[in-house]
């Protein structure tokens, strides 16, 4: 962390901001999932604000037990596998929203190498998780390796996923929008 504790940024203002805010767009979603409980929280989190959506794709797919096993290890040991590069540059956005799942009480790897790979050109952050039990640590992770303080966070239960209820994620976007406009009017007072 570079400044105050849990990154004492608020991430990184888009470079030629004022010049270019017509081209700025407000939000990007960033998620990357294996079974696909992440992909459908990110899909229901672009629909409500209105964003851009980009997968985090691995070079090398996990498959098979084998697959699984890898998740563990390289979740403990914090490896950052290689991914494919990402469409969307996080500079021609306001915010940018990345989450994933949770392996081994860690944010899951691709996740890591995403935010790893893009820390300096991250703006405004916020932050979502998907788990059985408790993605708490996860998010701390995430504000750590992009080392920016998030706007807000959210994390999905699979029993919740499952069940339909989404309460949360509507709250969460609802913070989200929220903050957006106040964003939007600061900027256009000054
Ligand atoms: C290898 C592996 C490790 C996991 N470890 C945890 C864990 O430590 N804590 C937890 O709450 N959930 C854990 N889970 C559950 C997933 O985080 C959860 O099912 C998540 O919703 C999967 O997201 P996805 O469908 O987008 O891949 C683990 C799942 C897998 C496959």
């Amino acid at each position: 962390m570079r400044a105050a504790p849990v990154g004492g940024r608020l991430g990184h203002s888009p470079p030629d901001r004022r010049s270019t805010a017509a081209h700025v767009k407000q939000n990007l979603v960033v998620y990357y999932s294996h079974s696909g409980c992440s992909r459908q929280v990110a899909e229901r989190l672009a629909a409500g604000l209105d964003a851009d959506l980009e997968e985090i794709v691995e070079l090398h797919r996990r498959r098979g037990p084998l697959g699984m096993a890898r998740c563990v290890i390289d979740a403990w040991l914090g490896r950052e596998p290689g991914i494919v590069s990402p469409m969307h540059s996080p500079h021609a956005y306001e915010r940018v929203i990345v989450g994933g799942p949770v392996w081994a009480n860690h944010i899951a790897s691709p996740v890591r190498s995403y935010l790893s790979e893009t820390m300096e050109e991250l703006p405004r952050v916020a932050f979502f998780c998907c788990c059985g039990r408790d993605g708490a640590h996860a998010l701390g992770d995430m504000a750590s390796l992009s080392d920016c303080t998030p706007e807000a966070t959210l994390m999905m239960l699979d029993r919740e996923i499952q069940a339909g209820d989404f309460a949360k994620l509507d709250d969460f976007v609802a913070r989200l929008r929220k903050t957006g406009a106040t964003a939007a009017s600061v900027e256009r007072a000054a």
